[in-house]
This record gives C-alpha cells, structure tokens and sequence, in this order.
C-alpha cells in the first residue's frame, strides 16, 4: 500500500488542532501536514505545519502536488454567528474552498477527502426531534446555506468524478483545548472557562434551548471511523448525521453545579437564538451506526467530569 500523506486544511481550529493529533497516531507525524492562515498556536507547531489559504486554488494545487497528498480534510470554514455578519465572505471561504478541493481530487486523483457539514444545513420546518438523514432543509443562515450546498456539491462530485468524498454532519463540537470561533453552540465551550474562573457565566442562549452536541473525543472518533472504513459502506455522499447527545443550557449548567456548587448561570439572549431556534434538537444517525458502525461515547456527565478534570490545568499553564 502507498504511504498515505494527508493534508489538513484549517487545522488550527477548533477540530482541526486535535484531529491532526488523532491523524498523527494513525499516519505518523511526517505524514501529516497540517496548514493554516494563521502561525500554528501549541501542540500544532510540534508536527509539520505551513502556512495555506485554501482560497488560493494556485498555491493548494502545487503544495499538493510538491507533498504527494493522498487525502485532504478541509475544515476551514466560517462559522455560523460570524457568516450573518460578513455573509459573502462566507459564502466566498465556505463554497469556493470546497470546490477548490474537489477540484484538486479530481487533478491529482486523491483517495479520499473530508469535509465537515453541520446539524445548520436544517432549518425551521425540519422535523426538530430525532432529525431523519433524508428530510426537509430549509437553512437560515448563510453557514447552513453554504453547508447544504457543499453536501450537494460532493454529491454532485461523488457521482461524475469519482471523488471518494466523506462528509458528517456535527452537531455543536465541544472541547477544551482550543476555544472554537464565531459559532453558536460555542457558550457549551465558554461555561466551562467561565465556570472555573469566575464561577459564573452569562449565556446568549435562553434557559430551554435544546441543542445536539458531542464531546470532541468522539468527534475525532467519528471522522477518523468514517475516513477508514472501507469506501462501500460509505453509502451516503453528500453528509452523514451523527449524534451523542442533546442538552439544553440549564442542564449543562446543573450538570457543572455538581462539581462546582457555587455556580451560577444568568441568561441575556441575543440574535444567535433565532439560529438556535432554528435547528434540530435531536438527530437520529441510525444510518451512520448501520453502514459503517459509528458508536458515541460521552454523554453530558461524562464529558462535564472529563472537561473539568482536566480543564484547570491548562489554564494554570496559561496563567
Ligand atoms: N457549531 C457550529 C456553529 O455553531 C454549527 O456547526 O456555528
């Protein structure tokens, strides 16, 4: 088998900085490149790391060809709460990179490639509870717009190019080691800061508002699950759905109560609760679980006793 070489686009952010550790493991740190717009912050500068605007389809062509890339995941995208306030230039990053990439696994005939789509490619008149794979979408956002675009353009690509693209639908990604930016589900990252420093924490959302979410663990487990499973069982090509669990911000905040009694939450809605609103609050990924086994691991209390193990000594160290 070919050595594989495996191009990450974006991997500076949230998911990226720790799925190219996941990709490490798997692959070798000196077959990984990682690449963002901006300086590698942390574990990233530790692995090969260079400096890649996706948007300058010239540049990703010939730093592919230069590495002899096999695969790339492509995760630089505008979130959702920063595409409504510079729409085009969402829609410009979130559907030209895309296609930038599509384009380059048809050139250089690349195995594989992933992109990420999101539970924002539904919107209002989606069923709200246990969201089928196959049902109405309607997205509000210029994200969610780009999201449901993106899926049919790899669709589009699966079918009339051959291009063995894979793609999952997260729900709001939840981890600690870097902060995300510019989305929605981001204040389920910023209580547990918030919780840990200052022992309270304002929140944009209202009270009741059930959201999907996962633990980033099973994140990187879901997409390196679905990169390596044989490409048969990949039978959906425009974007899986896939679940863990669903929490509104009162439980969240309960669920931190647990370990931090003094704990307060107080809630201050702005115009990120009409998106809110607008989404699933359950998913049924029954169909990621049949064709190719995707298993979730952390539920809320796991995850929260999991976050606030570990969360106070990296902040120790960046004190
Ligand atoms: N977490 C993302 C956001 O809130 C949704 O994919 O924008």
């Amino acid at each position: 088998m070919k050595t594989q070489k495996i191009l990450v686009i974006g991997a500076g952010g949230q998911l990226g900085s720790e799925l190219v550790q996941g990709l490490w493991k798997l692959y070798g740190k000196e077959n990984v490149f990682a690449t963002d717009i901006k300086d590698p912050q942390g574990i990233l500068s530790q692995g090969n790391f260079e400096i890649l605007d996706v948007l300058k389809q010239k540049h990703l062509f010939e730093f592919i060809q230069k590495n002899k890339i096999t695969q790339v995941y492509h995760l630089a995208a505008v979130l959702s709460a920063t595409g409504e306030k510079n729409p085009k230039f969402a829609w410009h990053l979130n559907m030209d990179g895309l296609v930038h990439v599509l384009d380059a696994a048809v050139e250089f005939k690349l195995d594989k490639v992933y992109w990420p789509s999101s539970i924002a490619a539904f919107g209002p008149t989606t069923p709200k509870h246990n969201t089928p794979q196959d049902t109405i979408m309607d997205p509000t956002t210029i994200y969610g717009i780009t999201k449901l675009a993106g899926e049919r353009w790899c669709d589009w690509y699966f079918r009339n190019k051959g291009v063995d693209v894979r793609s999952l639908r997260y729900p709001g990604l939840i981890g600690y080691k870097t902060k995300p930016g510019g989305g929605t589900t981001d204040y389920a990252v910023d209580i547990f800061f918030k919780a840990l420093t200052e022992k309270k924490f304002e929140c944009f959302l209202k009270p009741d508002t059930y959201l999907p979410m996962m633990y980033m663990d099973d994140a990187v487990k879901a997409t390196l699950d679905l990169m390596e499973a044989p490409a048969a069982k990949v039978k959906t090509r425009s974007s899986y759905n896939i679940s863990a669990m669903s929490f509104s911000p009162s439980e969240i905040a309960g669920e931190i109560k647990k370990h931090i009694p003094e704990f307060t939450i107080s809630y201050n809605p702005d115009f990120r609760q009409a998106i809110a609103d607008s989404w699933p609050k359950s998913i049924d990924d029954s169909r990621a679980r049949q064709d190719w086994g995707w298993r979730h691991q952390f539920g809320l209390a796991e995850m929260t006793k999991e976050i606030l193990k570990h969360l106070p000594a990296l902040l120790a160290q960046e004190a």
